[in-house]
């Protein structure tokens, strides 16, 4: 199957969903992360579409680990992946949907953790905190995939949380796909078999 051309449309249209994903994150910033701690906060949209074009290919499978509001999973399906998102709070993964039903996009989204059944975290030196990484029933079951049924899985970790991911991918991600993890300090890294790829 070919790609989308990244044409003027498909660009305006991009642009669109990211407008939309910043006012629902203003809104949710002043509603929801005033009154108490959640672990939503939206990642610099326009850096992760740059590395989501830099990457794609025909044919690729996306998932997003963490997928909140929907936008950068939206943008994958525009941009030609086969995109999915898994996202533990319940009431982000409807606005998700809602969002890929206003902006066409067949991007889906299931309710649950990424984290697989079985899993669980542990370091070289024996930490076992993942931060703000919550727990949950796996999402896995319901979406019908795997996690190495992903070609490009993406994610934006709390500081610190990183190691957490690339832990996930070493035990359960696919041979040779790639972890492209987003940093509020360094923008997109992008990772393969837990080693680090120069920027592109
Ligand atoms: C820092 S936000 C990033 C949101 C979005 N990926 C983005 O880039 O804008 C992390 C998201 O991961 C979700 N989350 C945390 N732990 C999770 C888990 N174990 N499984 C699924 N989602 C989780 C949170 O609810 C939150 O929406």
């Amino acid at each position: 199957m070919s790609l989308p051309v990244l044409d003027d449309a498909l660009q305006a249209r991009l642009r669109e969903v990211c407008a939309a994903g910043w006012e629902f994150f203003d809104r949710f910033d002043r509603t929801v992360r005033e009154r108490g701690f959640h672990a939503f906060v939206a990642s610099d949209y326009d850096v992760v579409c740059g590395a989501l074009v830099a990457h794609r290919a025909a044919g690729l499978r996306f998932l997003e680990l963490g997928s909140a509001s929907g936008v950068i999973t939206i943008l994958a399906d525009l941009l030609g992946y086969e995109a999915f998102g898994i996202e533990l709070d319940a009431s982000l993964v409807a606005t998700a949907r809602a969002m890929a039903q206003r902006f066409g996009s067949r991007a889906r989204f299931v309710s649950g953790s990424f984290f697989p059944a079985g899993y669980s975290y542990r370091s070289a030196d024996g930490e076992v905190r993942t931060g703000t990484l919550g727990v949950g029933a796996s999402g896995y079951q319901e979406l019908g995939l795997a996690l190495d049924d992903f070609d490009v899985v993406f994610g934006y970790p709390w500081g610190g949380e990183e190691p957490v991911l690339l832990d996930l991918m070493k035990h359960f991600g696919g041979t040779d796909s790639l972890l492209l993890m987003h940093s509020v300090n360094d923008g997109v890294l992008a990772y393969r078999n837990g080693k680090r790829l120069r920027p592109t």
